[in-house]
This record gives C-alpha cells, structure tokens and sequence, in this order.
C-alpha cells in the first residue's frame, strides 16, 4: 500500500469490538434478555388502497399465547403534530392504527402480541382482517404529472442560473438524454427490532437504529412524553444505510408495552422490511448538456422525478447532485415527485448523488463521445473556480487530484476511445470512468470525556456505529487528542441519555462526533495537571459543538473522487463482468485507514450492484413487489466483485479541527455510471436504464 505516506488520524486499526461481534458477545437489539418479555408480531395490509372495515380479533385471542391485539380500534393515540429532530415532520406511515385508511400494499394494520414469538408469528397469520378496497396507482413513469415539492428538506426543488434554452441554442453540442433507475431496497443484515419497556417511570427502549437522540426525541413527540423520560439504546447495529429511523416496529413496540405493561420486543421479517423500512425511490432524469466544440459547457440541466407515498413527502433529490459539479454558463436543476400508493420512500445510501451521479456521469461520457475529447479531460475543462451555482468558494476540491492519481494507476493513457474495438475471445472489453462528489457536512453533537483514577479515559458520546467502524474511529480520534495509546481509551456510544449528538447518517457522522470528542479531549487535558491525583469518580470534562458550528462560514463542503471500472461484456449471453474498479478519493482527512478502505470499497460495491442487479419491481396489480426478499432482490454477491481498490490523495478540511470530510457515502457516487461507461466503451450501446440487466445488453 502507499497510504503509509499520508498523514491520517490512527494506523490501520481492526474494529475495537471485532472480537465481541465475531464470538457472538455482541448482542444486537433483538438479543438483549428482558425478564417478561413479550413479542409482537406485525400484521400488514394485503390491499394497497382502501379502508379496514374489521379485525375479527375473538379467534386470534383464544390461541395459545396470545395476550393482544392492536389496531386502529383500541391502540393508543400518538400525535403527530410536530417537526422532528432533523427538522420534518414525520412519516404518517408510523402513526400506527390510528385511522382505518390503508395507504399501500403493506401498510400495518394491526400487531399481536403473545408470549412467544412463534405464538405471535401463528396468531398474526391467522388474523382474519376486512377490507374495503379502492383503486389503487402505483405505476412511475416519467410521463407522469408532477409537482414540484413543498417541503424544502435538504436540497431547494428548484434551482436556476442564466439561460439554458439561449446557451443550448448556442452549443456547438447538445446531449439530450434520459436515464432511469429503479426503486432500490437497503437490506441491513440485521433486521429492524425494539424492545420496549417501562421501568421506574422512564420509556426505554432498546432497539437498532442510525441515532437514539433521533429516535427518542420521536417517540416523546409521538407520545407526548417530557424528553427526559425516554432512554433509547443501540450500542451494535448490523448496517442501517438510512433505514434505521423512526419505523414502525419501535411504536408497535411502545403501544403494546404501554398496554400491557411488560416489556414488548417487535422485530421485522425481511419480507416485512420491504414494505416498512423505506427504500430508494426509483427515479426518471432528464439530462440536458450543451457544449462548445472544445467541451466547454454552456448549458447543464438536470430533472429528476421521484415517488413517494400519499403519506409523506419524501424526495430522493437527483438533481440537487449535479449543483456542486461543473462550471456552466446556465445551470437548471429541478426535483420533481409524483405520489403513489407506494410505501414512504427514505435516505438510503447517498440519497440523490446515487442516481443523480448516475445520469449525470453518463451525461457527461456521451459528451466527451461526441466531442472527440478525453472524458477525464473533459470534466477538467469544466472544473469550476467557486460553487457552479453558488458562487461561494470550495472549502477544499480535489477532484483534479483523484483523476490525475487515478489514471495513473488505472493505466488509463493508453486507452482506445473507440468503443468495441478491444475483444478478447468471447468477451469484448472496456473501460469508463466517473466523478464523484458528496456534501461534507458537520451537525452539532455532545461529548464528555472522563480520566478515570486508573489511568484510563472513557468517552461517552452517544454515537451510532452502524457496522462502519465509528467507534474504533472514534477511539483513534479520542487517543490523539488525550495523547495516549488507543488501549487505554473507552469509547461508549448508543445511549440517549449521552447527551444530544448527530446520527449516522449524511456521512455526517464520524466529523460531528470526532469535533465534539476532540474538544471535550484536548479541554480535559488541559485541566488535568501533571501527576494530580484523580478522585475515584474520575474528572469529567464535557463538550457542546453547537456554537462551533454554527459559526462555521459559507463554504461548498464536498468530498470527492474518480471512479474507475474495467468490464467484459459476452454479447452472446448479455453477461456483464466488472474485473476491476479502482476509486480514488479527496475526503478530508481519514480516520483510521482500515476501516474507511472498508467504507469506500463497500459504497464501490453498491456501485457496481446498482449498476448491474438491483431492482425492486412493483406489480401494478396487486401493488406489492415481486421476489421482496433476498433470493428475488439480486445484489451483488462475492463470484460478482472482483478486485477492487480505494485509495485517496491528501485533502484535509481546513476548517475541521481533525480534518475530516466524511466518507460514509460518497464510495457509492458516480460507481454505477463508470461501470455504465465501461459497458458502452466495451460494446459501442449506452445503458440509460438501470440495471444494466442481461436481457438489456442483448
Ligand atoms: Mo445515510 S442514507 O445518510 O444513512
């Protein structure tokens, strides 16, 4: 490796708690024993639009086991008149049996409660409940009649610059494309699952999720209860990539605690998931470039169109990635969503950049095609001095840098433009690549560090490690800022009662938590004088980021990369091959070397299972999916992923006090199009449509 070079918080470092996850001593949420437990079983809607006439609820009562059953009849009220932690008001599809309205295939319409969870399971199945059904639509398609959104979440609907139609008409060249991408589904490995409980006059909750600051502040707003009566914990968490929020499992969990008095634990099936965990809006785009011969852009407009539910306005804002990119005289950028009686749409995984970068990145390669030019010299002709619609300046951009890196060691110099020309045997070959971008933002967090009476410190900070490795990040960040050895630092995370912090999420999570461990650390280091005794308790130090944060002046914050991809397309089956993927990135500093590898290599993955085998297909019949479980739901497995490398160029962030970006997401962004590239570059036919399926190749 030549990382040893570049300067990065920590060396290579395993996981801190590797070796409790790997021996089973690890318990995730639905291991942690409860003395009375009980269990839930969800029982969800077999219409996709109507109403819930009856539960016949007498049968399932006198079955062995069973102690309950909610529904909209007899469940405890919530309120959903607020706005969230993260600044939205909630999905309407977790104010669980409130109505009879059914709003999508799937929807929940009742829990059973038993002492077991297979008399649960049992009795849930057996649930004899009548609909009044109605018509239903789910069909997306980019003909479809749009608004554009109202609620301004993180990205504007809507952004203009200059004028597109008079610098289209004055391009040389024009691209005029559109591209689709299907809905995409998240599929943590573990399942979502809560158990709740009250205990001394405090709600707890124990449960797997992105954030318990997040998910307790919901429940108290869903319950009205004071803040500080609810305890949420989630110390492992088998993955999340946005799914693991506030979902319906965790109400169910607290209504029938609530009701029952008892702990109540509810865990989702996979195939439940697929209706209760969001997923990834499939999307319709829309991409306008208009250049001068010499590759100069004039014009960039990129539309997106989402779904979303009837229940929620979500946007998976495809647009908003193509803001950050490239300098043009007119820039136009719109996000669009049509609702469906579809199931709530959420954040996964680079929410918007994933298919943005997609249509994008393509955009771009079909442009460098007709204009005869390099598609890495392309993008470096566009590089745009400041913010491309914006106007303000770029804390730190290396992009430039990671094309350079990368196409040396892709071996990129000697490549044959023309598509189809290079074959060996049966396979042709071919080679693409992409930019990627993501923004790097920082939330406000708390963090205490305590100096323990021997010698070693505990950090407390209620972060989420969602299987990337935050808490050995954090136990790196935490052992340079205290100046001593990891070994003696303690890294507790997953507690509510922590004190406010980010979630995992945005790639937000590791910079946020990292500053507020930094200046709680370097504060306790300062007052501990040299070989002053520590008081048994310890000494304490505690740090707030709020203020810090907030003064941080108006940048346009990314990380960055290049994406490479080499493919071998067999045009007699439609077989599609990645043989290797190269991503080098610009994304502050890096913590711990390992792990982020991991990170990015894991987002270059999804890339490539993007590009080639994901999709969720919804039956226009019955509203439902087809295969919603891991044997019908393709993503790439191990014989699918060849050899991949991420690396990354020196780009610390100068106004980080350790120099992070985030590297949650942007491994992801701009993967899928260099594989579509390379597929193009292989055989000559642009795949405009994801996945890159087979049938479509031949
Ligand atoms: Mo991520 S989609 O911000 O969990």
């Amino acid at each position: 490796m030549t990382t040893a070079t570049r300067d990065s918080v920590g060396t290579a470092h395993t996981r801190v708690e590797g070796r409790d996850k790997v021996t089973g001593a690890a318990r995730y949420a639905a291991e942690v024993p409860f003395a009375e437990l009980a269990h839930g079983w969800l029982v969800l809607s077999t219409v996709a639009r109507g109403r819930v006439r009856s539960v016949e609820t007498e049968a399932v009562l006198a079955m062995p086991g069973v102690l309950a059953v909610l529904h909209h009849h007899n469940a405890p009220r919530v309120d959903t008149d607020y706005v969230g932690l993260l600044g939205v008001p909630p999905d309407l599809t977790v104010a669980l049996f409130q109505h009879d309205r059914v709003a999508h295939r799937g929807w929940p319409v009742a829990l059973v409660v038993a002492e077991t969870s297979e008399q649960a399971r049992e009795a849930a199945e057996s649930l004899v409940v009548h609909y009044e059904e109605e018509p239903h639509d789910v069909a997306f398609c980019a003909e479809r009649q749009t608004e554009a959104y109202t609620r301004d979440s993180h990205a504007p609907a809507v952004v203009r610059k200059g004028d597109l139609e008079a610098q289209l008409a004055a391009s040389a060249v024009v691209v005029d494309a559109e591209y689709t991408t299907p809905e995409e589904h998240h599929n943590p490995m573990e399942p979502h699952a809560a158990t709740a409980r009250w205990e001394g006059g405090r709600l707890e909750v124990v449960d797997s999720n992105q954030g318990t600051t997040w998910v307790a502040g919901e429940l108290a707003s869903l319950f009205s209860l004071d803040p500080a009566s609810v305890r949420v914990r989630s110390e492992h968490v088998g993955g999340g990539f946005g799914s693991k929020g506030v979902r319906a499992h965790q109400v169910a969990a607290v209504m029938a605690a609530t009701v029952l008095q008892r702990p109540v634990r509810v865990v989702m099936t996979r195939r439940q998931m697929f209706s209760l965990a969001g997923y990834r809006s499939p999307t319709a785009q829309r991409v306008r470039l208009g250049a001068d011969a010499d590759g100069r852009l004039r014009a960039l407009e990129h539309q997106s169109l989402n779904q979303t539910s009837t229940v929620y306005e979500f946007v998976e804002p495809g647009a908003a990635a193509s803001r950050a990119m490239y300098a043009a005289d007119a820039h136009h950028t719109v996000n669009r969503l049509v609702r469906l009686d579809v199931p709530s749409p959420t954040w996964m995984r680079a929410p918007g950049e994933a298919p943005g970068s997609f249509a994008l990145e393509s955009a771009l390669d079909e442009l460098a095609e007709r204009c005869g030019i390099d598609p890495i010299e392309l993008r470096v002709r566009n590089e745009p001095a400041a913010g491309p619609v914006s106007g303000l300046p770029f804390s730190s951009r290396n992009l430039v840098a990671c094309f350079e890196e990368g196409a040396r060691r892709f071996g990129w110099s000697g490549r044959d433009p023309r598509p189809g020309a290079r074959r060996e045997g049966r396979w042709l070959i071919g080679t693409g690549t992409a930019a990627a971008s993501f923004p790097a933002g920082v939330m406000p967090s708390t963090a205490a560090v305590t100096a323990e009476a021997d010698g070693t410190f505990t950090v407390r900070i209620n972060a989420a490690d969602i299987g990337t490795g935050a808490r050995t990040a954090l136990t790196l960040v935490a052992a340079d800022a205290l100046g001593v050895p990891t070994d003696r630092v303690r890294v507790r995370i997953g507690d509510s009662d922590f004190g406010p912090a980010m979630i995992a999420g945005g790639s937000m999570g590791t910079r946020s938590w990292a500053w507020a461990v930094t200046a709680a650390a370097g504060e306790l280091r300062q007052s501990l004088a040299p070989g002053a005794e520590i008081p048994p308790e310890g000494i304490t130090v505690r740090s707030d980021t709020a203020e810090a944060v907030g003064a941080l002046a108006q940048k346009e914050r990314h990380s960055f990369g290049a994406q490479f991809a080499e493919v071998a397309v067999d045009p007699a089956t439609g077989e599609v091959r990645v043989r290797r993927m190269l991503g080098i990135f610009a994304a502050g500093r890096i913590v711990n070397p390992l792990t982020a590898r991991n990170q990015l290599v894991g987002g270059m993955i999804w890339g490539i299972s993007m590009a080639l085998h994901e999709e969720a297909v919804r039956d226009r019949a019955s509203g439902g999916l087809y295969g919603a479980d891991l044997a019908g739901y393709h993503v790439a497995a191990h014989a699918d992923i060849p050899h991949i490398e991420a690396d990354w160029v020196d780009d610390p962030d100068p106004d980080d006090p350790v120099g992070i970006k985030g590297i949650g997401e942007v491994g992801m962004v701009g993967a899928a199009a260099a594989v579509a590239n390379a597929v193009w570059h292989a055989t000559g036919v642009r795949h405009r449509n994801l996945p890159i399926r087979p049938d479509r190749v031949l």
